[in-house]
């Protein structure tokens, strides 16, 4: 057994602000503003006259006041102090009262570039910035045979310690005993991690079907399951397992709303063959409690975490090789911090053998 001491968080968390986040569905943003936050910056979310989304630094140019708080007017998001209109691009376009042209460059309030797709708002990182790449694309949504079911849900911790917990195998059978794994005998695998300049990916060989509850609903007739589990830039984890007909996908982008808070925003994707495909969205739903219950129990795991880091006033974490992607992604978060553009292309991989 090897052990890798790693400090991972401690009072600086990596944050990588040259990419996207999603800072709402699509659902959610509707007429009236939206406040939110990426990486503790307050951030107002609203639709112009096109219905296209905006995002403007949360803070009225004029006296501070959070834009958030006002409404959205004609398309523009009006200050509720004054009532200074602002367009999604930042530029002011209504003083009230003001008899000269209102766009100046100063009142103008910082805007960040803004993709809608995938049912998503997603934000650039940086205001004012440049995208030099497009958001992540969640895969299956278009197929037929699949059905979709979402999820946002916010937990405390960083986005490393969230997106590790969501791609932890060895937790499982722990924390989530009975619900997913653990039930049963063990059974030995065999794990190829392959990391990527942007990504990292387990795969997970010879794995049995997994007992308990879910496990009975993914692959009814048992047998031996093909299983991925993948982290990707900035912020993205992906868990899929494939049985025959069954395939199912759960796809995460994480949000840091603070450093030490993070918006978990799921779609999971599936097929089931024994589901017809009409009646798999109620299947899913079915589902839906079961998941959330595994899903809050790893929320409340995360919270102790936290806790325990922000006591100490760092993080201890020393890894086995079960611990198969946490410290990659923490190395690819911290690369990934400094700027991407050094990052080399060579895939290196790795093999070890796990008991669950
Ligand atoms: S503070 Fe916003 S209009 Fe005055
Ligand atoms: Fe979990």
């Amino acid at each position: 057994m090897t052990t890798v001491p790693l400090r991972v968080v401690g009072p600086d968390v990596p944050r990588v602000l040259d990419d996207w986040y999603v800072l709402a569905s699509s659902r959610e943003l509707r007429k009236k503003p939206l406040a939110r936050e990426l990486y503790g910056a307050p951030i107002a979310l609203f639709r112009d006259e096109h219905g296209r989304a905006a995002a403007l630094v949360d803070r009225c140019p004029h006296r501070s006041v959070p834009l958030s708080g006002g409404r959205v007017e004609d398309g523009t998001l009006e200050c509720p102090y004054h009532g200074w209109r602002f367009a999604g691009d930042g530029r002011c376009v209504r003083v009230p009262g003001l008899t000269e042209e209102p766009d100046h460059r100063t009142r103008r309030c910082a805007s960040y570039p803004v993709r809608e797709q995938d049912g998503w708002v997603w934000v650039w990182a940086t205001a004012g910035d440049t995208p030099t790449r497009e958001p992540f694309r969640f895969p299956l949504l278009d197929d037929p045979r699949y059905a979709s079911v979402r999820q946002t849900l916010e937990m405390a911790g960083t986005v490393h310690a969230a997106a590790e917990n969501a791609l932890d195998v060895p937790h499982t059978a722990f924390l989530h005993r009975g619900l997913f794994r653990g039930a049963g005998k063990t059974n030995e695998l065999e794990v190829r991690v392959r990391r990527h300049h942007d990504r990292v990916e387990a795969e997970y060989i010879g794995e049995p079907r997994p007992s308990g509850a879910l496990g009975r609903v993914l692959a009814p007739r048992g047998g031996v399951v093909e299983h991925f589990d993948r982290f990707i830039l900035p912020s993205i984890t992906q868990v899929e397992y494939r049985l025959g007909e069954s395939h199912v996908l759960a796809t995460v982008a994480l949000t840091p709303r603070t450093d030490r808070r993070t918006v978990m925003n799921a779609v999971v994707s599936f097929r089931l063959p024994f589901v017809p495909p009409r009646l798999a969205g109620l299947a899913g739903e079915l589902l839906r409690p079961l998941g959330l219950s595994v899903l809050r129990q790893d929320a409340t795991i995360l919270a102790r975490q936290d806790e325990a880091i922000a006591r100490f006033g760092e993080a201890r974490f020393v890894s086995t090789e079960l611990d198969a992607l946490g410290p990659t992604i923490a190395k690819l978060l911290r690369a990934a911090a400094r700027g991407r553009e050094a990052a080399s292309d060579a895939i290196d991989e790795r093999t070890f053998r796990m008991r669950v």
